[in-house]
């Protein structure tokens, strides 16, 4: 029986020999709450970046709920893909590959992308290419400064780099190096919440709409950073032990931790009995499906404005703080940030301030790149392409697909 399951499985395996011809990649992501679709020719030229966003669908629940993501991404994902193949101007016998996310993110969430862009290789005889999220992250920077770079012959960022990978499910750092072909170590990470997460939260627990980002973004400005002190616990390796799940990798160098900073928000809200004014909040933003963060203005009192505007100093400090002192420690020759996190008006000023005092150069993705698209993961694929890295028939989902080596193993072959 597995002797004849074999023989069928062999045969209908498709052998992509035949060589890039337009680099034209159609990227396929569907991680987390989003169907994205995207044409992508060389790494570097956007042709077509489709995203259907399922915030209104999870909007009710104040997080992505996994169930009903992978069944949006089940209705989404041909219109989707169709849009993206008819913007690009093309035909799907024109791309030389498909790419698609593996992992990391939700199981169901990822199936459905997974065995969509299977189908696809198949019935085109196209090879498929396996992306890591993260290494999407990163390239929708190393995308949008390969096109700049050709547009107007500027330099292309110096490496190594140090990226921060910041997002609602990761908080990493990695230095990236090309050698032959690109190259991660993973130098931090959170040990709890992502900071994305934190910003979720935090929103969710004052009254706010959901992703909470936009949200806190919007609404920071308007009150007092300084108002309200927070403190992160500095969190050093633990060594090892055999046997100790509790034990810090000793390879990672830099670790952030958000989730006590939600905790000092909701106590906050507690001591200064703010619970009122949160409930009547989340009650007119309810009643409004289509509120914006600019209908929370008038719902906020200057006591809730200022714990907004502290929240968000403290994070993107601690973030800040922590990913300068990671370059400078790896002798990153320039930042890039990347996420949906990294999409944060106050994080890309004191960034970029700080780049320029040091005289670092720091890259961001364009707004509609920063947080989850296609475009990034067809980006990621192409050097794949030219490497003819294909994916096997058996590929399947990774929900904690990890990328690159931590920095111990890392020190030998970077
Ligand atoms: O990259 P992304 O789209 O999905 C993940 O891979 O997680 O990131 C989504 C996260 C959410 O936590 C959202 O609240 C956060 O990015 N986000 C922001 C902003 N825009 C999105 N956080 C702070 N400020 C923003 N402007
Ligand atoms: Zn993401």
């Amino acid at each position: 029986m597995s002797g004849l399951f074999f023989h069928y499985y062999r045969s209908v395996s498709i052998s992509p020999e035949s060589p890039p011809r337009s680099g034209l990649i159609l990227g396929i992501e569907t991680s987390c709450d989003e169907t994205a679709a995207a044409v992508v020719r060389d790494g570097s030229e956007t042709l077509s970046n489709v995203v259907a966003s399922q915030i209104a669908t999870h909007s009710p629940y104040g997080g992505v709920v996994p169930e009903l993501a992978s069944r949006e991404h089940m209705r989404n994902i041909v219109p989707v893909v169709r849009s993206a193949v008819q913007e690009a101007g093309i035909t799907l016998a024109d791309v030389d590959a498909i790419a698609v996310t593996s992992g990391p993110g939700l199981a169901g969430a990822l199936l459905v992308g997974i065995s969509y862009a299977k189908s696809l290789a198949w019935a085109l005889g196209k090879p498929l290419i396996a992306v890591n999220h993260l290494e999407g992250h990163i390239h929708a920077v190393l995308l949008e400064q390969a096109a700049l770079a050709r547009e107007s012959e500027l330099d292309p960022l110096p490496l190594p780099a140090m990226a921060l990978v910041v997002s609602g499910g990761h908080t990493h750092l990695y230095l990236v190096r090309h050698g032959k072909g690109w190259r991660y170590r993973n130098v931090g990470r959170t040990v709890d919440d992502a900071a994305g997460e934190a910003f979720d939260k935090v929103a969710k627990l004052l009254g706010l709409g959901y992703p909470g980002g936009p949200w806190i973004d919007a609404l920071a400005p308007h009150g007092n950073a300084v108002a309200v002190p927070f403190s992160f616990s500095q969190i050093k390796s633990k060594v090892h032990r055999r046997g100790d799940p509790g034990a810090l990798d000793p390879a990672i160098e830099t670790f952030f931790s958000f989730s006590g900073i939600k905790t000092a928000v909701l106590r906050y809200t507690q001591v200064h009995e703010m619970s009122t004014g949160i409930e009547a909040r989340r009650t007119a933003l309810h009643a409004n499906p289509a509120a914006k963060p600019a209908d929370a203005l008038p719902l906020c009192d200057s006591q809730t404005l200022d714990l907004i505007a502290s929240f968000q100093r403290a994070v993107v400090d601690d973030l800040r703080r922590k990913t300068f002192r990671a370059a400078e420690q790896f002798g990153a020759a320039s930042l890039l940030v990347s996420g949906g996190v990294a999409a944060n008006r106050e994080l890309r000023v004191r960034f970029t301030s700080e780049a320029a005092e040091r005289g670092l150069p720091i890259a961001f993705p364009s707004l509609a790149l920063s947080t989850d698209n296609a475009a990034m993961i067809a980006a990621a694929a192409y050097p794949k392409l030219t490497a003819a890295d294909f994916a096997p028939d058996t590929l399947t989902a990774d929900p904690s697909l990890a990328l690159g080596i931590a920095a111990a193993r890392a020190a030998e072959t970077l």
